[in-house]
Protein backbone atom coordinates (compact mmCIF):
# COMPACT_ATOMS: atom_id res chain seq x y z
CA UNK A 1 0.00 0.00 0.00
CA UNK A 2 1.09 3.38 -0.81
CA UNK A 3 1.85 5.54 2.19
CA UNK A 4 0.14 8.94 1.75
CA UNK A 5 1.99 11.52 3.65
CA UNK A 6 -0.75 13.66 4.08
CA UNK A 7 -3.80 14.32 5.79
CA UNK A 8 -6.05 15.88 2.41
CA UNK A 9 -8.23 18.62 4.24
CA UNK A 10 -8.10 20.43 1.08
CA UNK A 11 -9.14 24.34 0.72
CA UNK A 12 -5.53 25.07 1.20
CA UNK A 13 -4.99 23.16 4.46
CA UNK A 14 -3.10 20.12 3.70
CA UNK A 15 -1.51 18.97 6.07
CA UNK A 16 2.05 16.74 6.23
CA UNK A 17 2.74 14.01 8.48
CA UNK A 18 5.67 11.59 9.67
CA UNK A 19 5.90 9.72 12.61
CA UNK A 20 4.07 12.21 14.91
CA UNK A 21 5.64 15.27 13.61
CA UNK A 22 3.22 17.74 11.68
CA UNK A 23 3.73 20.53 9.28
CA UNK A 24 2.04 22.51 6.07
CA UNK A 25 5.19 21.86 3.88
CA UNK A 26 3.52 21.00 0.55
CA UNK A 27 5.33 18.35 -0.81
CA UNK A 28 5.44 14.79 0.43
CA UNK A 29 8.54 13.87 2.66
CA UNK A 30 11.53 13.03 1.54
CA UNK A 31 12.21 9.67 3.40
CA UNK A 32 8.90 8.40 1.93
CA UNK A 33 9.19 6.09 -1.72
CA UNK A 34 8.06 7.30 -4.40
CA UNK A 35 9.33 10.71 -3.30
CA UNK A 36 12.53 9.44 -2.12
CA UNK A 37 13.30 7.81 -5.94
CA UNK A 38 12.30 10.93 -7.29
CA UNK A 39 14.57 13.28 -5.13
CA UNK A 40 17.51 10.80 -5.65
CA UNK A 41 16.85 10.76 -9.71
CA UNK A 42 16.69 14.65 -9.92
CA UNK A 43 19.81 14.37 -7.18
CA UNK A 44 21.69 12.69 -10.23
CA UNK A 45 20.63 14.89 -12.60
CA UNK A 46 22.16 17.95 -10.42
CA UNK A 47 25.67 15.97 -10.08
CA UNK A 48 25.68 15.17 -14.29
CA UNK A 49 24.85 19.15 -15.23
CA UNK A 50 26.89 20.80 -12.46
CA UNK A 51 28.69 18.62 -10.30
CA UNK A 52 28.36 18.37 -6.24
CA UNK A 53 30.87 21.12 -5.87
CA UNK A 54 32.42 23.12 -7.92
CA UNK A 55 36.39 22.98 -8.35
CA UNK A 56 37.17 25.87 -5.92
CA UNK A 57 34.91 24.27 -2.97
CA UNK A 58 36.48 20.66 -3.69
CA UNK A 59 39.69 22.28 -3.08
CA UNK A 60 39.16 24.01 -0.04
CA UNK A 61 37.47 20.39 1.49
CA UNK A 62 40.52 18.71 0.52
CA UNK A 63 42.99 21.04 2.59
CA UNK A 64 43.67 18.79 5.62
CA UNK A 65 41.18 20.47 7.86
CA UNK A 66 37.73 19.70 8.90
CA UNK A 67 35.56 21.82 7.02
CA UNK A 68 31.90 22.53 8.26
CA UNK A 69 28.82 21.78 5.55
CA UNK A 70 25.55 23.48 6.47
CA UNK A 71 22.71 21.48 4.06
CA UNK A 72 19.30 23.26 4.77
CA UNK A 73 16.77 21.20 3.55
CA UNK A 74 18.61 18.22 3.40
CA UNK A 75 15.77 15.61 2.21
CA UNK A 76 16.64 11.78 1.10
CA UNK A 77 20.62 12.66 2.39
CA UNK A 78 22.00 12.07 -0.59
CA UNK A 79 24.16 14.42 -1.52
CA UNK A 80 25.36 15.06 1.98
CA UNK A 81 26.24 10.92 1.72
CA UNK A 82 28.16 11.56 -1.53
CA UNK A 83 29.79 14.36 -0.12
CA UNK A 84 31.43 12.64 2.96
CA UNK A 85 32.59 9.68 0.63
CA UNK A 86 34.50 12.21 -1.39
CA UNK A 87 35.72 14.87 1.20
CA UNK A 88 36.45 12.21 4.13
CA UNK A 89 37.40 15.22 6.19
CA UNK A 90 34.63 17.20 5.81
CA UNK A 91 31.58 17.53 8.61
CA UNK A 92 28.07 18.07 7.36
CA UNK A 93 25.03 19.00 9.54
CA UNK A 94 21.68 18.08 7.51
CA UNK A 95 18.49 20.06 8.61
CA UNK A 96 15.40 19.19 7.41
CA UNK A 97 11.46 19.60 8.67
CA UNK A 98 12.26 15.49 8.41
CA UNK A 99 14.42 12.47 9.16
CA UNK A 100 16.03 10.87 6.09
CA UNK A 101 15.41 7.61 5.04
CA UNK A 102 19.22 7.02 7.02
CA UNK A 103 19.52 4.75 9.84
CA UNK A 104 22.54 4.83 10.76
CA UNK A 105 24.91 7.92 9.93
CA UNK A 106 28.36 8.28 9.49
CA UNK A 107 29.93 9.81 12.00
CA UNK A 108 30.48 13.34 10.52
CA UNK A 109 27.14 13.79 9.38
CA UNK A 110 24.94 14.84 12.04
CA UNK A 111 21.14 15.80 11.11
CA UNK A 112 18.78 18.44 12.83
CA UNK A 113 14.90 18.84 12.78
CA UNK A 114 14.46 22.36 12.21
CA UNK A 115 12.24 24.78 10.80
CA UNK A 116 14.38 27.01 8.56
CA UNK A 117 11.74 29.49 7.94
CA UNK A 118 11.92 30.64 11.76
CA UNK A 119 16.17 31.06 10.87
CA UNK A 120 19.11 29.14 11.51
CA UNK A 121 19.66 28.07 14.68
CA UNK A 122 23.62 28.58 14.16
CA UNK A 123 25.72 31.05 15.45
CA UNK A 124 27.12 33.56 13.32
CA UNK A 125 29.89 32.79 11.06
CA UNK A 126 29.90 28.67 11.87
CA UNK A 127 30.12 27.24 8.58
CA UNK A 128 32.63 27.03 5.80
CA UNK A 129 29.67 25.83 2.95
CA UNK A 130 26.13 26.46 2.64
CA UNK A 131 24.41 24.15 0.37
CA UNK A 132 20.93 24.91 -0.76
CA UNK A 133 19.05 23.04 -3.21
CA UNK A 134 15.80 22.78 -4.01
CA UNK A 135 13.78 24.50 -0.74
CA UNK A 136 11.58 26.54 -2.81
CA UNK A 137 8.44 25.01 -2.15
CA UNK A 138 8.88 25.08 1.74
CA UNK A 139 10.54 28.73 1.98
CA UNK A 140 7.54 32.18 1.71
CA UNK A 141 10.71 34.08 2.05
CA UNK A 142 13.62 32.96 0.20
CA UNK A 143 15.40 36.22 0.73
CA UNK A 144 15.28 35.92 4.63
CA UNK A 145 16.04 32.48 3.92
CA UNK A 146 19.43 33.35 2.28
CA UNK A 147 20.12 35.81 4.50
CA UNK A 148 20.19 33.49 7.39
CA UNK A 149 22.78 30.93 5.49
CA UNK A 150 24.78 33.85 4.36
CA UNK A 151 24.94 34.75 8.73
CA UNK A 152 25.83 31.47 9.64
CA UNK A 153 28.79 31.16 7.07
CA UNK A 154 32.10 32.35 8.12
CA UNK A 155 33.75 34.91 6.12
CA UNK A 156 35.01 33.86 2.58
CA UNK A 157 32.58 30.34 3.05
CA UNK A 158 31.15 29.83 -0.08
CA UNK A 159 27.14 29.73 -0.39
CA UNK A 160 25.76 27.11 -3.05
CA UNK A 161 22.30 27.38 -4.56
CA UNK A 162 20.39 25.34 -6.69
CA UNK A 163 16.55 25.80 -8.03
CA UNK A 164 14.75 24.13 -10.76
CA UNK A 165 12.65 26.66 -13.04
CA UNK A 166 9.33 24.39 -13.24
CA UNK A 167 8.84 25.79 -17.08
CA UNK A 168 8.97 23.32 -19.86
CA UNK A 169 10.79 24.97 -23.08
CA UNK A 170 11.44 23.38 -26.57
CA UNK A 171 15.33 23.11 -27.61
CA UNK A 172 14.50 24.71 -30.54
CA UNK A 173 13.19 27.59 -28.79
CA UNK A 174 9.58 26.93 -30.28
CA UNK A 175 5.62 27.05 -28.16
CA UNK A 176 6.23 24.16 -25.74
CA UNK A 177 2.31 24.69 -24.68
CA UNK A 178 1.51 24.10 -28.60
CA UNK A 179 3.51 20.76 -28.53
CA UNK A 180 3.19 19.38 -25.10
CA UNK A 181 0.00 21.35 -23.88
CA UNK A 182 -0.76 18.96 -21.15
CA UNK A 183 2.16 19.00 -19.17
CA UNK A 184 2.97 22.66 -19.59
CA UNK A 185 -0.76 22.75 -18.35
CA UNK A 186 -0.32 20.89 -15.04
CA UNK A 187 2.90 22.63 -14.36
CA UNK A 188 1.29 26.09 -14.75
CA UNK A 189 -1.52 24.63 -12.39
CA UNK A 190 1.39 23.56 -9.57
CA UNK A 191 3.13 27.33 -10.27
CA UNK A 192 -0.35 28.39 -9.43
CA UNK A 193 -0.75 26.38 -6.66
CA UNK A 194 2.63 27.69 -5.32
CA UNK A 195 1.67 31.10 -5.90
CA UNK A 196 -1.58 30.59 -3.96
CA UNK A 197 0.57 29.35 -0.79
CA UNK A 198 2.43 32.42 -0.94
CA UNK A 199 5.28 30.82 -2.49
CA UNK A 200 7.43 32.05 -5.11
CA UNK A 201 7.03 29.19 -8.34
CA UNK A 202 10.14 30.87 -9.91
CA UNK A 203 12.58 30.91 -7.66
CA UNK A 204 14.75 28.74 -10.12
CA UNK A 205 14.15 31.77 -12.75
CA UNK A 206 15.25 34.61 -10.23
CA UNK A 207 17.70 32.98 -8.07
CA UNK A 208 20.76 35.43 -9.82
CA UNK A 209 18.32 38.34 -8.54
CA UNK A 210 17.50 36.69 -5.12
CA UNK A 211 21.39 36.38 -4.04
CA UNK A 212 22.27 39.69 -5.95
CA UNK A 213 19.81 41.31 -3.32
CA UNK A 214 21.42 39.83 -0.11
CA UNK A 215 23.77 41.73 1.79
CA UNK A 216 27.05 40.80 2.45
CA UNK A 217 28.07 38.71 -0.25
CA UNK A 218 30.77 38.67 -3.26
CA UNK A 219 31.88 36.71 -6.21
CA UNK A 220 28.89 35.45 -7.20
CA UNK A 221 28.52 33.41 -10.49
CA UNK A 222 25.41 32.59 -11.39
CA UNK A 223 24.69 29.87 -14.26
CA UNK A 224 22.07 28.56 -16.14
CA UNK A 225 21.91 24.75 -16.87
CA UNK A 226 19.96 22.89 -19.40
CA UNK A 227 18.35 19.25 -18.83
CA UNK A 228 16.09 17.33 -21.06
CA UNK A 229 12.79 16.25 -19.95
CA UNK A 230 12.99 12.92 -22.18
CA UNK A 231 16.27 10.82 -23.24
CA UNK A 232 16.29 12.77 -27.16
CA UNK A 233 19.61 13.02 -26.85
CA UNK A 234 22.66 10.91 -28.56
CA UNK A 235 24.24 12.12 -25.83
CA UNK A 236 25.26 9.46 -23.10
CA UNK A 237 25.32 12.55 -20.30
CA UNK A 238 21.66 13.78 -21.44
CA UNK A 239 20.26 10.78 -22.48
CA UNK A 240 21.00 9.90 -19.06
CA UNK A 241 19.22 12.57 -17.29
CA UNK A 242 16.72 12.82 -19.53
CA UNK A 243 15.81 9.62 -18.39
CA UNK A 244 15.99 10.22 -15.01
CA UNK A 245 13.93 13.47 -15.38
CA UNK A 246 11.15 11.32 -17.34
CA UNK A 247 11.27 8.93 -14.63
CA UNK A 248 10.77 12.56 -11.78
CA UNK A 249 8.36 13.42 -13.44
CA UNK A 250 6.53 10.05 -13.74
CA UNK A 251 6.61 10.45 -9.76
CA UNK A 252 5.96 14.59 -9.61
CA UNK A 253 2.15 13.63 -10.37
CA UNK A 254 1.90 11.95 -6.87
CA UNK A 255 4.18 14.75 -5.36
CA UNK A 256 2.13 17.57 -6.17
CA UNK A 257 -1.45 16.04 -6.10
CA UNK A 258 -2.37 17.85 -2.60
CA UNK A 259 -1.31 20.59 -4.02
CA UNK A 260 -3.39 20.36 -7.30
CA UNK A 261 -6.65 19.59 -5.88
CA UNK A 262 -5.94 22.60 -3.21
CA UNK A 263 -5.72 24.49 -5.65
CA UNK A 264 -9.34 23.39 -7.43
CA UNK A 265 -8.12 20.67 -9.78
CA UNK A 266 -11.01 18.22 -9.84
CA UNK A 267 -9.21 15.49 -11.88
CA UNK A 268 -5.05 16.16 -10.95
CA UNK A 269 -4.83 12.48 -11.55
CA UNK A 270 -5.82 12.30 -15.28
CA UNK A 271 -4.46 15.67 -16.32
CA UNK A 272 -1.35 14.79 -15.11
CA UNK A 273 -1.11 10.89 -16.86
CA UNK A 274 -2.28 12.88 -20.06
CA UNK A 275 1.16 14.72 -19.52
CA UNK A 276 3.19 12.33 -19.05
CA UNK A 277 1.73 10.50 -22.06
CA UNK A 278 2.88 13.15 -24.11
CA UNK A 279 6.47 12.67 -22.77
CA UNK A 280 6.58 8.90 -23.80
CA UNK A 281 7.01 10.57 -27.76
CA UNK A 282 10.77 12.04 -27.69
CA UNK A 283 10.84 13.69 -31.23
CA UNK A 284 9.75 17.30 -29.58
CA UNK A 285 12.67 17.53 -27.31
CA UNK A 286 11.50 19.37 -24.31
CA UNK A 287 13.75 20.54 -21.99
CA UNK A 288 14.14 21.87 -18.47
CA UNK A 289 16.51 24.79 -16.71
CA UNK A 290 17.43 25.03 -13.33
CA UNK A 291 19.12 27.95 -12.16
CA UNK A 292 23.39 27.24 -10.14
CA UNK A 293 24.38 29.81 -7.59
CA UNK A 294 28.23 29.66 -6.16
CA UNK A 295 29.05 32.74 -4.04
CA UNK A 296 31.25 33.68 -0.96
CA UNK A 297 30.77 35.73 2.44
CA UNK A 298 32.43 38.92 2.01
CA UNK A 299 35.93 38.57 3.88
CA UNK A 300 39.03 35.98 4.20
CA UNK A 301 38.57 32.61 4.80
CA UNK A 302 41.34 32.72 7.30
CA UNK A 303 42.60 29.90 9.07
CA UNK A 304 42.69 29.47 12.99
CA UNK A 305 45.54 27.86 14.80
CA UNK A 306 43.52 25.16 15.69
CA UNK A 307 43.03 24.19 11.90
CA UNK A 308 46.65 24.93 11.06
CA UNK A 309 47.92 22.35 13.46
CA UNK A 310 44.92 19.92 12.16
CA UNK A 311 46.22 20.34 8.96
CA UNK A 312 50.21 19.93 9.99
CA UNK A 313 49.14 16.83 11.98
CA UNK A 314 47.36 15.56 8.53
CA UNK A 315 50.19 16.33 6.68
CA UNK A 316 52.84 14.51 9.01
CA UNK A 317 49.96 11.45 9.25
CA UNK A 318 50.39 11.53 5.50
CA UNK A 319 54.01 11.67 5.11
CA UNK A 320 54.12 8.22 7.83
CA UNK A 321 51.80 6.94 5.69
CA UNK A 322 53.45 7.01 2.69
CA UNK A 323 57.36 6.02 4.58
CA UNK A 324 55.55 2.68 5.80
CA UNK A 325 54.19 2.08 1.80
CA UNK A 326 57.70 2.51 0.64
CA UNK A 327 58.53 0.30 3.38
CA UNK A 328 56.57 -2.58 2.74
CA UNK A 329 57.66 -2.32 -0.77
CA UNK A 330 61.12 -2.48 0.35
CA UNK A 331 60.56 -5.53 2.11
CA UNK A 332 58.92 -7.43 -0.56
C1 LIG B 1 12.42 19.11 -2.91
S1 LIG B 1 13.18 18.58 -1.45
C2 LIG B 1 14.93 18.78 -1.85
C3 LIG B 1 15.80 17.99 -0.92
C4 LIG B 1 17.32 18.14 -1.15
N1 LIG B 1 17.77 19.49 -0.88
C5 LIG B 1 17.68 17.73 -2.54
O1 LIG B 1 18.05 18.57 -3.35
O2 LIG B 1 17.60 16.51 -2.84
C6 LIG B 1 12.91 19.91 -0.33
C7 LIG B 1 13.30 19.57 1.10
O3 LIG B 1 13.24 20.78 1.86
C8 LIG B 1 12.66 20.48 3.11
N2 LIG B 1 12.05 21.69 3.66
C9 LIG B 1 10.99 22.35 3.15
N3 LIG B 1 10.66 23.38 3.92
C10 LIG B 1 11.55 23.37 4.96
C11 LIG B 1 11.70 24.18 6.12
N4 LIG B 1 10.87 25.20 6.34
N5 LIG B 1 12.69 23.89 6.96
C12 LIG B 1 13.52 22.85 6.74
N6 LIG B 1 13.41 22.04 5.66
C13 LIG B 1 12.43 22.31 4.79
C14 LIG B 1 11.64 19.40 2.80
O4 LIG B 1 11.26 18.66 3.95
C15 LIG B 1 12.38 18.57 1.76
O5 LIG B 1 13.11 17.53 2.34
Amino acid sequence: MNFDPFNELGGGSALRYDDGQQDDYCLPVASHSPETERLDYIHDVYKYHAGNVPEEVANLLNDGTTRRILDVGCGTGKWALEMIADFPDIHITGVDLAHPPITVFPSNFSFEIHDVTKGQEYEDDTFDVVHVRDIHAGMPDYHAMLTECVRVLRPGGYLLIKEIEWVPKLLDGGDAEQRFPAICAILESFRDALSERSLDPLVGVNVESYIDSVEGVTDIQYSRHMVPMTPWSDDPVLKYTGQMTRLAMAILGGTIRVMLLDHGESDPDGRYAAGIEELKDISGQPIWYFGSVVARKEGELDVTEEEEEEAEEGAVEDEEASHEGWRRDEDT
